[in-house]
């Protein structure tokens, strides 16, 4: 596809959604066109589905199995809808999250069978991959001590997934070590760790020699 497609990704609190509108704002100083999206979401039936999975008060006995359907979903749904013709147009896309968060979450995390969980994404995602994937790697310690110090008011809602214990976000992590692991030449591991700045420099020396030229 003529488009360059890039993911971020990691665990709670990692910075990653701060360091995609810091390469947005970036592509766009230099004239690029960049989409913006986010999963669970990106669409109106995809930020439904996000509510579901994360905020409704009715979400508390969620299976595994509907939550790994239900990312599966808004995947779907986004990549026809948004991720697929953008690129076709040779858009630029950064997504906060994609299928390499069900491996880690669905199938690390919550235990889900690998195979069916790789076949689940393979059907929502169809022939989009991402050219480039950056994952911001923090400590557990570092991820639960910037979500305790948030800034009041930062996080109106209740999160299901922040209700999961110790345990999970430990699995959570060697997924994506995993995950990074069995592919170096897409997934580069970003410390997360360094100061805002230092990590977004990092991230503009993997995605610049990327770009296409604008000229
Ligand atoms: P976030 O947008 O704040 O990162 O929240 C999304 C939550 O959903 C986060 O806890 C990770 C989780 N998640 C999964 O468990 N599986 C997935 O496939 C995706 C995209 C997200």
């Amino acid at each position: 596809m003529k488009g360059l497609f890039i993911t971020f990704e990691g665990t709670e609190g990692c910075g990653k959604t701060t360091q995609v509108q810091l390469l947005a704002e970036r592509l766009r100083a230099l004239n690029q066109t960049c989409r913006v999206l986010r999963e669970p979401g990106g669409t109106p039936i995809g930020e439904e589905i996000r509510h579901t999975l994360k905020h409704s008060a009715e979400n508390r006995d969620m299976t595994a199995e509907a939550e790994l359907l239900l990312m599966n979903a808004s995947r779907a749904q986004l990549v026809r809808e948004v991720i697929r013709p953008a690129l076709l147009a040779g858009e630029t896309v950064l997504c906060d999250r994609f299928y390499d968060s069900t491996i880690a979450y669905q199938g690390y995390g919550r235990g889900l069978d690998l195979s069916v969980v790789k076949a689940m994404v393979k059907f929502a995602i169809g022939d989009v991959c991402p050219d480039a994937t950056l994952l911001l790697m923090v400590p557990l310690e570092v991820s639960e001590a910037r979500r305790q110090n948030r800034p009041a008011g930062a996080v109106p809602e209740r999160d299901r997934f922040e209700e999961s214990d110790r345990d999970f976000f430990l699995r959570v992590e060697q997924g994506y070590r995993a995950i990074a692991s069995a592919e170096p030449n897409r997934v580069q591991v970003v410390d997360g760790v360094q100061c805002v700045a230092a990590v977004s420099e990092v991230i503009w020396r993997a995605v610049s020699p990327r770009l296409p030229r604008s000229d």
